[in-house]
């Protein structure tokens, strides 16, 4: 799929060379680990199209058991889900993330420029039945999906999903204006509890949402914003692309090429040194604003370079 939001249209496929294959991919992840990361999340779009995919969660399964990783997870469209699913439970994955912005079958086609709904549902039946608990990642696009979000919130918390919202980040230049898409989390929450008890809680994954409880659902609502409310103080993440740049923040160009070294020589030596230097420069913010139609993209990638 190719989310209006998250590419453009105008795009090319990367020469293979390029890609990190398996192993290097694997190779990374375990710097990674051994120098302390303890949850690893594959992402996409959707990552289960990668040809040995499963081999690759198959290997990195390893350090589950060995207890250095404590979540091993991914985020995905959904499109491959049906097929996959209980592998990936049985490798250890408890939870995913699920990219989805609407329940309406032909929204649902516009904004992925191409997706069919009913492929995405049976992936979530598939992971249900085999007992990985699903969050569903909304991005909420004004006047596109924002009058949906109770029937999104039912629907999730009805089958005992939890549902993220998340404001729209300028990354990368797309055909729509970002200043036109961007709904203020700040509005969607006031409304929403016209209608709902909303509680705070305390509850924490790896990454930045605030979650709130649902008291008539029972279900948890996260909010991810970046604009509304600035969460970077807590950010410890990284992101590794599939050509093996390091980037440091989400919204920011520094990065760090890991390909090189990883080409370079068998020892991980000076690929190690090269994580170590790009960490401890990992900035205090991002720059995202969206404020004005025309504005230059704070980062000139778009999500679909980095996944979540
Ligand atoms: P080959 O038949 O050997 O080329 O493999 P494949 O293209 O079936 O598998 P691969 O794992 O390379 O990619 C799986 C799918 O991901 C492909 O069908 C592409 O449509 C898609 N894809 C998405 N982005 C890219 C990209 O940047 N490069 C490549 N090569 N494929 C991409
Ligand atoms: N702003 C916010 N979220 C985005 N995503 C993709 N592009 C953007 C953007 N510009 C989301 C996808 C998916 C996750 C990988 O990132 O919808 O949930």
């Amino acid at each position: 799929m190719r989310c209006v939001y998250c590419m453009s249209e105008d795009m090319n496929f990367l020469p293979k060379r390029d890609v990190l294959t398996l192993e290097e991919l694997d190779r990374l992840c375990t710097a990674f680990i051994n120098r302390g990361v303890s949850r690893l999340r594959i992402t996409g779009g959707e990552p289960l199209v990668r040809r040995g995919i499963l081999s690759f969660f198959t290997s990195l399964s390893r350090h589950l058991e060995s207890g250095l990783l404590r979540e091993l997870t991914l985020t995905t469209n959904g499109s491959q889900l049906a097929a996959h699913a209980a592998d990936l439970a049985a490798l250890g994955v408890r939870r995913l993330n699920l990219s989805m912005d609407t329940l309406d079958a032909q929204k649902f086609r516009t904004i992925t420029r191409w997706g069919d709904l009913s492929q995405v549902m049976r992936g979530v039946d598939a992971a249900q039945t085999a007992g990985i608990a699903l969050k569903i990642n909304m991005v909420v696009l004004k006047g596109v999906n924002d009058a949906e979000i109770p029937a999104m919130l039912e629907w999730a918390h009805g089958r005992e999903m939890d549902l993220t919202l998340i404001e729209v980040m300028p990354l990368g230049s797309i055909e729509a204006e970002r200043v036109d898409q961007f709904l203020p989390l700040t509005i969607v929450e006031q409304q929403l509890s016209q209608r709902y008890t909303l509680q705070p809680i305390d509850y924490k994954t790896g990454g930045p949402a605030r979650y709130l409880r649902v008291a008539e659902t029972g279900g948890r609502l996260g909010l991810i914003t970046p604009h509304t409310h600035n969460f970077c103080e807590g950010c410890n993440r990284v992101r590794v692309t599939c050509t093996g740049t390091l980037y440091m923040c989400l919204g920011q160009e520094d990065a760090a090429d890991l390909r090189a070294p990883l080409r370079a020589s068998q020892s991980d030596d000076l690929l190690n040194e090269t994580i170590e230097a790009a960490i401890a420069r990992k900035p205090k913010g991002h720059d995202f604003i969206v404020d004005r139609k025309g504005a230059k993209p704070a980062v000139t990638r778009h999500m679909s370079v980095t996944g979540g």
